[in-house]
C-alpha cells in the first residue's frame, strides 16, 4: 500500500469515529470525513452493493481526489470501508477522478477511473491530462494496473479534445465490457464516446454515442448509458448550461436523453429533459439490481451551490436517496427505492383535511420522514390558488414547497433555512397538475429534502442545513384545499 493511501486510511479511521451518528443523515451517505462529490463505482460484488465516492478526507473542501468506499445490503444502510484509492502514482497524482466498477469474469472487483496528471508547459504553466485507468481488488484493497493508463487522451480520434476526457461508466453486454466516457471536442462541444474490451484491461475505441451539438451546456460529465423499458437512456451532467424556460437552469445541470438504438447501434434521440428539477443534484450513477430494477444515485449537491454548508460540520457532501427509474410515455420517472419502507416507524394519517389558512396537523412533524400529501380543491368551481408546505420550521428558520395551482408550478425555497450565502435558494418546476390535483411525496433526511411529484414525474432536491431541532411542519392554502396526508417516520433499524 502506498504511503498516501495508508495515511488517508489512518486519518479517516481516526477522525471518522469521532463523528456522532446524529450529525449525519440516516440514509444519505456522507463522506467518512472531509469532502465528497460524485458517487463512483456503484456495483454489486461479493454479496453486497459497493459505492465509492470522490473524496478528500483531510478537509471539507475539494482537494486531490481519493476514492472513498462504503458497502450496503439494501443501498440505504451503509457501512464504511477503508479508502480505496489515493492519487499516488505519476499518472493519477493530480486526482483519481470519477469512474465505474464491475465484477470481472474471474470474480475480481474492477474499478475504472480517470487518472489526472499535471503537465508543465514550456512557459512554466501547467495543464491537466486525463486518461482512463484500472485498479483490481477484492472489495477492500485495490491494486492499480502496471499497464495504466489503459486509454490515453492522446489515442482519441481526430477532433476529440485530449484534456477533457473523463468519468468512464462500465457495463457488460454479451460477454464484452463497455464504457462510456465524457469528452470535450477541440472546438468545445460535449460528446460521449464508447470503448469496448474483452477483459476490462485492454480497450478499443467503439465510436461516438452522442454529440451535444452545443445544445445543453458545454462539457458533458459523468455519462451513463443503459436500456430501460424498451428505450435507451443516456444520463449526463452538463457544465455551463443556459436555462430553457423551467426545464434547464444555469450552470451545472443534469440531462436525460431518451431514445432508441437502431440496427447499426446508433442512438436516436426522442426526448431530452432534466433529471432533477431542484437545486442540488449532479453526477448520477445507476445499477441494475438482481430483480431487474434500475437504481440511480447522484451527488445531492451542485458545484454552483457548494456555499450551502455548515462550517461546523466535519463532512461536506451527501448522496441522494437511491431512486428506482422507469420510462413512461417517453419520460423519465423516479421514485424512492422501495426498501425505504423497511425503515418505516410510526405512521400518521390525516384524511380529507380542509386547509384554508396556516395550520399544523397533530403529530405531523420531523426531520426524518417519508410524507405523501394528496392535494385537491374543495370546490372545483372555486379552486384554491396556492398551497404551501413549510418544513424544518422552528419559527425562525424554515423551508417551503409551494404549489401554484393556476400556473401549475411547484417552487422549492430554502431562503429562510439559515443559509447566509448569496447562492440559489429557490427553484421552480412546471408540472402536470390540472384541476389543482397533485401528489407531493417528500423525503426528509435531516439535511436534505427530496420532493417526488406525481409519482415521480418530476423530482426536486435540495440540501438544508437548518438546526436539527427545527422539526415543525405546517400547511397553508390561499383558497380552500383538501388534503390527505400520510407520514411515515423513518427510523434506524
Ligand atoms: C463531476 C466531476 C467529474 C470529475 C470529478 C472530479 O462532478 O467534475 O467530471 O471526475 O467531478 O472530482
Amino acid at each position: 500500500m502506498s504511503e498516501l493511501l495508508d495515511k488517508a486510511r489512518k486519518y479517516e479511521e481516526d477522525k471518522g469515529k469521532n463523528i456522532a451518528k446524529e450529525l449525519r443523515p440516516l440514509f444519505h451517505l456522507t463522506p467518512r470525513t472531509g469532502w465528497m462529490n460524485d458517487p463512483n463505482g456503484l456495483s454489486y460484488f461479493d454479496g453486497q452493493y459497493h459505492i465509492f465516492y470522490q473524496y478528500y478526507p483531510y478537509q471539507t473542501v475539494w482537494g486531490p481526489m481519493h476514492w472513498g468506499h462504503a458497502v450496503s445490503k439494501d443501498l440505504l444502510k451503509w457501512e464504511y470501508r477503508p479508502c480505496a484509492m489515493a492519487p499516488d502514482t505519476e499518472y493519477d497524482g493530480a486526482g483519481c477522478f470519477s469512474g465505474g466498477a464491475i465484477e470481472t469474469a474471474d470474480g475480481k472487483h474492477l474499478l475504472i477511473y480517470t487518472g489526472v496528471k499535471k503537465v508543465e508547459d514550456e512557459d512554466g504553466s501547467f495543464h491537466e491530462e486525463q486518461n482512463q485507468c484500472v485498479a483490481i481488488g477484492d472489495g477492500v484493497n485495490y491494486e492499480k494496473l502496471g499497464t495504466n493508463p489503459v486509454i490515453c487522451g492522446d489515442s482519441l480520434p481526430e477532433g476529440c479534445g485530449k484534456r477533457d476526457f473523463r468519468d468512464p461508466k462500465i457495463w457488460k453486454e454479451n460477454g464484452k465490457y463497455y464504457i462510456v466516457v465524457g469528452n470535450k471536442t477541440i472546438d468545445g462541444d460535449g460528446q460521449i464516446l464508447r470503448f469496448k474490451s474483452d477483459d476490462g484491461l485492454k480497450w478499443d475505441y467503439d465510436g461516438l454515442v452522442i454529440k451535444n451539438n452545443f445544445r445543453f451546456g458545454v462539457m458533458w460529465e459523468c455519462p451513463d448509458y443503459f436500456k430501460l423499458d424498451d428505450k435507451q437512456v443516456l444520463l449526463t451532467s452538463p457544465q455551463d448550461m443556459l436555462p430553457e424556460e423551467l426545464e434547464f437552469h444555469n450552470g451545472n445541470g443534469t440531462l436525460c436523453v431518451i431514445g432508441t438504438v437502431d440496427e447499426n447501434g446508433n442512438f436516436n434521440e426522442e426526448n431530452c429533459q432534466a433529471i432533477d428539477y431542484g437545486i442540488d443534484f449532479y453526477a448520477t450513477q445507476t445499477i441494475e439490481t438482481a430483480d431487474g430494477r434500475t437504481i440511480m444515485m447522484g451527488w445531492l449537491q451542485n458545484w454552483d451551490t457548494c456555499g450551502i454548508r455548515r462550517d461546523d460540520f466535519p463532512w461536506f457532501g451527501q448522496l441522494s436517496i437511491p431512486r428506482e427509474l422507469s420510462v413512461k410515455n417517453g419520460k423519465l420517472i423516479q421514485n424512492p427505492i422501495r426498501e425505504i419502507e423497511n425503515y418505516y416507524g410510526k405512521k400518521i394519517c390525516r384524511q380529507n383535511v380542509l386547509i384554508n389558512d396556516s395550520c399544523a396537523l397533530s403529530s405531523i412533524s420531523g426531520r426524518t420522514i417519508d410524507m405523501t400529501v394528496n392535494l385537491r380543491p374543495l370546490n372545483m368551481d372555486n379552486p384554491y390558488e396556492k398551497f404551501e408546505i413549510r418544513f424544518a420550521d422552528n419559527g425562525q428558520f424554515y423551508s417551503t414547497i409551494e404549489f401554484n395551482a393556476k400556473d401549475q408550478i411547484v417552487k422549492i425555497d430554502r431562503k429562510h433555512s439559515g443559509s447566509r450565502r448569496a447562492i440559489v435558494h429557490q427553484r421552480r418546476c412546471k408540472v402536470m397538475a390540472p384541476d389543482g390535483k397533485i401528489k407531493l411525496r417528500l423525503i426528509l433526511d435531516r439535511y436534505s429534502m427530496e420532493l417526488f411529484i406525481n409519482d415521480g414525474e418530476q423530482v426536486m432536491s435540495m440540501g438544508i442545513f437548518t438546526t436539527i431541532r427545527a422539526e415543525g411542519i405546517t400547511f397553508k392554502a390561499l383558497g380552500d384545499a383538501l388534503v390527505d396526508v400520510t407520514m411515515h417516520e423513518l427510523v434506524e433499524k
